[in-house]
């Protein structure tokens, strides 16, 4: 997200009293306001970290060495980045509670950070540059060390720049040592839509969406004057789905509307590309769990399992009411728990790439014969298909009843001519942050004014769905339409809150939910 030097916010932060310093970029000297921002580096942070200690927790270590390689994605060999020599990078895994210690060697040419997508961690440990820490410079390594204090599904990538779109992704798993786990095995799903190393980087795509809409005279947003020749042809959506600049033919999904803006030479499920899927292989009536965690950039994924239904257990980490569907939709960054009780053959499972053309796939095998084409029908695919605002929250998880203390309304608004994506008006970092206070119940009011969906992600919280919808973290919102939810601002700092469209939030879809204090 966010990578030019945008040190303006940060050092607005850290200029005001009571806003610790942090890395090289200390604290100016106090100025008096009625209020104090609440920064990365406050007391707050720290002792709201303190009251996250358990009893008999364990240390997880690990490291991970961003750094270019070159990765086989399953009959196309390419160079990336990525945080090993595979993609996805390692998985992470610890129990609730636990503390993780995770030292980012970085070996990319470029400075980058570390985001744990979907925890609600202490907030100088969120990963976000000139937010919540200096960039990691290129050479240069940074600890991290945060507990996890819920359980569930997530992943962690880069919050710089663009590049969460190259390999740089994996999955963390925060198991729940209260759970019974009534499941036989496990599977991790991680689905990503693809480009880099194909003759264009993902830098390269976002420079093309800005290069053009700058040169283009074109007010009605058709994009006539484009060459897509010379972008490997693969970028057909850059006329789609905005709100202010006409609509475009294609990319289109029923569910969703406006669908991406980039239409991917690749898709993949687990690093692999439907020529050589990844296989998963068990025993007929094995109850199996999948953790589905959608990594793309630009790309929402309809899944459905050839010959199986899928009992949803939980959404971006936490549990929801048992539903049985054919289908799901995931949006970017959003992760789906299922259990599958598997039949006797071998089965696809597969991920369209929802309003666009091309699939990732998979295969489940519990006895022998031929492995599905790529091509495979999957009815499901056109059946039942549930989003992540449709599944209701267990009652465990439910926020109590109470009064709404502060609102804020995120519009969500954008052009691709210009190419700027935009919250209330503004393009982050000239965005004005929305202020909370500690305590507070917020109900935050998306309204997308745009053709396209936008799947919001909130860090460090998880709001609940007004109206009895699941807690979650990242949640989408379809054009033209309003979504309303409500979290209780119980972790100090300043939080980004942005689209997960990474070519919307790297071009300004992006804003802080602020902590203060006094005033
Ligand atoms: Cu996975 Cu700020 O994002
Ligand atoms: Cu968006």
């Amino acid at each position: 997200m966010p990578s030019m030097s945008r040190r303006t916010l940060f050092q607005a932060a850290a200029g005001v009293a009571g806003v610790a310093a942090v890395g090289s970029l200390s604290a100016c000297t106090g100025s008096t306001r009625a209020f104090t921002l609440v920064g990365p580096g406050s007391p707050a942070v720290a002792a709201a970290e303190r009251a996250r200690r358990v009893p008999g927790r364990r240390v997880v270590s690990a490291r991970l060495t961003p750094r270019p390689v070159t990765v086989d994605l399953g009959g196309r060999t390419l160079d990336t980045w990525a945080y090993g020599e595979q993609v996805p990078g390692p998985l992470l895994r610890a129990r609730a509670g636990d503390l993780l210690r995770v030292t980012v060697d970085n070996q990319l040419p470029v400075a980058t950070s570390v985001h744990w997508h979907g925890l609600a961690l202490r907030n100088d440990m969120d990963g976000v540059p000139h937010l919540t820490q200096d960039p990691i410079p290129a050479g240069g390594s940074f600890d991290y060390a945060f507990t996890a204090p819920d359980p569930g599904t997530y992943f962690y990538h880069p919050h710089s720049g663009v590049q969460l779109d190259r390999g740089l992704y994996g999955v963390l798993v925060v198991d729940d040592p209260a759970e019974p786990g009534s499941y036989d095995d496990e599977w991790i799903v991680v689905l990503d839509d693809w480009v880099d190393g194909t003759g264009r980087t993902p830098d390269q795509v976002l420079a093309a969406f800005q290069k053009t809409s700058a040169s283009s005279g074109d007010p009605g947003g058709s994009m006539g004057g484009m060459d897509h020749g010379s972008m490997g042809g693969s970028m057909g959506g850059m006329d789609h789905g905005s709100g202010m600049g006409g609509m475009g033919e294609g990319m289109q999904s029923p569910l969703l509307g406006g669908a991406g803006d980039v239409d991917y030479p690749y898709y993949l499920i687990n690093g692999r590309t439907p020529s050589a899927p990844h296989t998963f292989t068990g025993r007929p009536g094995q109850r199996v769990r999948i953790r589905f965690v959608n990594a793309g950039s630009d790309t929402a994924f309809r899944v459905a399992v050839g010959g199986h239904r899928m009992t949803v257990s939980h959404c971006d980490g936490f549990p929801v009411m048992p539903v049985s569907t054919d289908a799901l939709l995931i949006g970017m960054g959003e992760r789906v728990d299922v259990t599958v009780t598997l039949a006797d053959g071998v089965f696809p499972l597969v991920a369209e790439a929802e309003g666009k053309t091309g699939r990732a796939l998979a295969v489940i095998r519990t006895s022998s014969g031929r492995p599905p084409t790529p091509d495979v029908a999957v009815p499901e695919l056109g059946r039942r298909t549930l989003l992540g605002t449709d599944l209701a929250g267990a009652a465990s998880v439910r926020l109590d009843r109470r009064g709404v203390d502060r609102r804020h309304e995120l519009a969500l608004g954008g052009s691709m001519m210009p190419y700027r994506w935009t919250v209330n008006g503004e393009a982050f970092p000239d965005a004005t942050p929305l202020p909370v206070s500690a305590g507070e119940r917020v109900r935050l009011r998306f309204v997308n004014q745009t053709m396209m969906f936008h799947p919001m992600h909130l860090h460090g919280h998880t709001f609940g769905l007004v109206d009895g919808g699941g807690r979650k973290d990242t949640v989408i919102v379809r054009p033209m339409q309003a979504l309303e939810v409500d979290l209780d601002a119980d972790n100090p700092g300043q939080w980004a809150v942005h689209c997960h469209n990474i070519y919307h939030a790297e071009t300004g879809m992006m804003t802080t939910l602020s902590y203060r204090s006094g005033g």
